[in-house]
C-alpha cells in the first residue's frame, strides 16, 4: 500500500450526517493496519451517504478493493454514473450550470422547480438511459436546494424546496474526474448494511455510520429515505458489527451521542461496552436552536 498524490477527491453531494467536519479527528482513530502497516486491502463503507471517509482514505491509502453499500437507490445510481459515464454527465451539468447561473432570482427558482418536477418523473423507471440526465437532475437538485437537503414524500417524490444561493457551483468538473478515478476500484452496491459481511476477512477494515438516532424530539433528521432506522437497526448493526470482530476485521463505528440531550442516556455505552469507546467534538449546525449547538459529541466505538 502507498500513498497517491492526485486531485483529490470529495464528496460531490451535500449530505445531512456528513463527515468533513470530523475527518482530523477520525483519522487520530483509524487502526495502525492501515496507517503503519500494509495489512488492510479492503475497505468497507456500509452506510455510504456523501462518502467523507471514503473519499478521504482514497486520496491516501491504495485499497485493492472498496465495498460502498447504501439503501437509498438515487444515491447509488449518482455513484454508478460517476464511476462508468463521467464525461457525459459534466456535459449534462455544465448545460444546467450555464442555464441557471444566466437567469434572474425569480427565473432561477421556477427553473430549479420545473427540474424537481422532471426529476421525480423518473421516479420507479430504472431504465440504465435515463441514468445521465436523472443523476445530473439529482446533482443539480442538491446544489440548488434549501441547505443540500435529500428529503421525499410519502410517494417517494423529491420534495426540498428551492435555496437561494448567489453563486453555487453546479459542476464542478476537476472533482467529479477525482471522484470518477476514486471509485475505479470500488463496489457500490444498493443492499443493506449487513451484506457486507459475506465480504469480510481479516485484512478488512469497516467504516459504519448509520443514521443518526434523533438529537431530541423535534429533530428527525434520520429518515434519509423511506427506512426508518429505529433501536431494532441499531441492535441489527451491532450483531453486525460483533461478527466482523468475530471474523477478526477491523471495525469503527460513529453516531451522535444521545447524552448531549439526556447525560443518563447510556444506550451505546451499554450496547457496545466490550469494545472501546471515545468521544469526538461535533458542532453540528443541524440543530437551529443555537444554544444546543455547543459542546456536541459523537460517540465512537472500535474493536482494535
Ligand atoms: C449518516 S448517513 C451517512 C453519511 C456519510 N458518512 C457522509 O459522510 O455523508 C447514513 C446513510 O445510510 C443510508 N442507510 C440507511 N439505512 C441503511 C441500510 N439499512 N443499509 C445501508 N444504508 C442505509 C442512508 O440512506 C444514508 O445515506
Amino acid at each position: 500500500m502507498h500513498t497517491i498524490v492526485q486531485q483529490q477527491a470529495r464528496p460531490f453531494l451535500k449530505w445531512a450526517g456528513g463527515k468533513g467536519q470530523l475527518l482530523t479527528q477520525i483519522e487520530q482513530y483509524l487502526p495502525k493496519e492501515l496507517t503503519l502497516t500494509s495489512k488492510i486491502k479492503k475497505y468497507f463503507e456500509p452506510f455510504l451517504g456523501g462518502g467523507a471517509l471514503f473519499f478521504w482514505l482514497s486520496n491516501r491509502f491504495d485499497f485493492e478493493k472498496s465495498y460502498l453499500y447504501e439503501i437509498n437507490p438515487e444515491i447509488v445510481m449518482c455513484y454508478k454514473t460517476i464511476q462508468s459515464d463521467v464525461p457525459k454527465l459534466i456535459k449534462k451539468l455544465k448545460e444546467l450550470e450555464t442555464q441557471y447561473l444566466s437567469f434572474s432570482e425569480t427565473k432561477r427558482e421556477a427553473f430549479f422547480y420545473d427540474l424537481r418536477d422532471e426529476y421525480n418523473a423518473y421516479l420507479n423507471r430504472k431504465i440504465k438511459n435515463h441514468f445521465v440526465p436523472r443523476s445530473a437532475l439529482l446533482i443539480f437538485l442538491n446544489k440548488t436546494c434549501f441547505n443540500g437537503l435529500y428529503r421525499v414524500n410519502s410517494k417517494g417524490e423529491f420534495n426540498v424546496p428551492f435555496g437561494r444561493y448567489k453563486n453555487p457551483t453546479i459542476c464542478d468538473e476537476d472533482n467529479l474526474w477525482a471522484v470518477h478515478e476514486a471509485l475505479q476500484r470500488a463496489e457500490i452496491i444498493e443492499d443493506d448494511f449487513a451484506q457486507c459481511l459475506k465480504h469480510i476477512d481479516d485484512e478488512s477494515f469497516v467504516y459504519f455510520d448509520p443514521p443518526y438516532r434523533p438529537i431530541s424530539s423535534t429533530a428527525s433528521f434520520n429518515s434519509y429515505s423511506k427506512n426508518i432506522f429505529d433501536d431494532a437497526e441499531q441492535l441489527r448493526l451491532k450483531e453486525t458489527f460483533n461478527e466482523i470482530n468475530n471474523k477478526e476485521g477491523l471495525a469503527m463505528l460513529s453516531n451522535s451521542d444521545p447524552k448531549n440531550i439526556d447525560p443518563e442516556d447510556h444506550f451505546f455505552d451499554n450496547l457496545y461496552h466490550d469494545y472501546r469507546i471515545e468521544r469526538l467534538n461535533a458542532t453540528r449546525m443541524i440543530n437551529c436552536n443555537a444554544d444546543k449547538r455547543g459542546d456536541i459529541k459523537e460517540i465512537l466505538v472500535m474493536n482494535y
